[in-house]
């Protein structure tokens, strides 16, 4: 089992609409997988259409008070669960730095299901904010995907995240943790900005963005709202293929 946690510090860059659609793309293509939604506002969760019920979802588990196993919300779709997020989770920051090794509990939550052969794959779609909820991810993560929105700026937001992933590193809390890709989004073809950005991030970067490219697309922005995944609500435009192109880039750079 692989855990791959989607990061930025930034919000509104696309992590939840990329965790959603790499989670469903790969149940599509067979492989058993578990979403943690780990942003107290609950994004993946209802994207999937899913209710944020009060004490189902990752919090207990946090706090010790249940198993993942138990809190598990099957997807409409099939070979896809999803550990939910509910609002007390931003609470949960609070509460976890009281305890023990908080660092550890997300790491810890998902350690029985290291070996369950129930799940082939494990997306966390991390929470915006620096905090112990995104640190605890990264710590508990095999691999991170970071999206970043073609804008200004993007390679500096993307700098910081790198800085980050070097402390988790050498606090020596999870020296494995490496990056899986990076994924422009939101990309608009016909303006100046985003072929320039991107030009910027692979010259930077290489080989460590991904080829794939998600365009901006009004479709994707809709489909949450109704609690569909774009290869519910468009699957034949061209941001379900871009999503689909994407999975199986992520599957085989896994
Ligand atoms: N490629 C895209 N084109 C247009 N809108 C998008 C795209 N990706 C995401 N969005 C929309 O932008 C907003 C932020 O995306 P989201 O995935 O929630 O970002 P984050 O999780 O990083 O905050 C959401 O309203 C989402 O539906
Ligand atoms: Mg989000």
């Amino acid at each position: 089992m692989r855990i791959v946690a989607v990061v930025n510090q930034k919000g509104g860059v696309g992590k939840t609409t990329t965790a959603i659609h790499l989670a469903a793309g790969a149940a599509e293509a067979g492989r058993r997988v578990l979403l943690v939604d780990l942003d107290p506002q609950a994004n993946a969760t209802s994207g999937l259409g899913l209710e944020s019920v009060p004490g189902k979802s990752l919090y207990p588990v946090l706090l010790g008070q249940a198993r993942a196993v138990e809190m598990l919300q099957p997807a409409r779709q099939a070979n896809l669960q999803v550990l939910a997020s509910e609002l007390d989770l931003a609470g949960a920051e609070i509460e976890l730095a009281g305890l023990e090794n908080p660092l550890l509990r997300v790491r810890e939550a998902l350690a029985p299901l290291r070996h369950d052969p129930a799940f082939d794959l494990v997306l966390l779609d991390c929470p915006p904010s620096v905090g112990l909820l995104l640190t605890s991810a990264l710590v508990a993560a095999e691999k991170i995907l970071v999206p970043v929105q073609c804008e200004y700026f993007a390679l500096e937001g993307v700098g910081k995240i790198l800085n980050l992933i070097g402390k988790i590193r050498e606090g020596g809390l999870n020296p494995d943790l490496s990056i899986l890709g990076i994924l422009l989004t939101m990309y608009d073809a016909r303006t100046r900005l985003s072929q320039q950005v991107s030009e910027d991030l692979r010259q930077h970067l290489g080989t460590q963005v991904f080829r794939t490219i998600i365009p901006r697309s009004v479709r994707l922005a809709e489909a949450p709202s109704h609690g569909r995944t774009i290869y519910e609500y468009d699957n034949s435009g061209a941001a379900a293929a871009s999503y689909r192109q994407l999975t199986s880039e992520f599957l085989s750079r896994l």
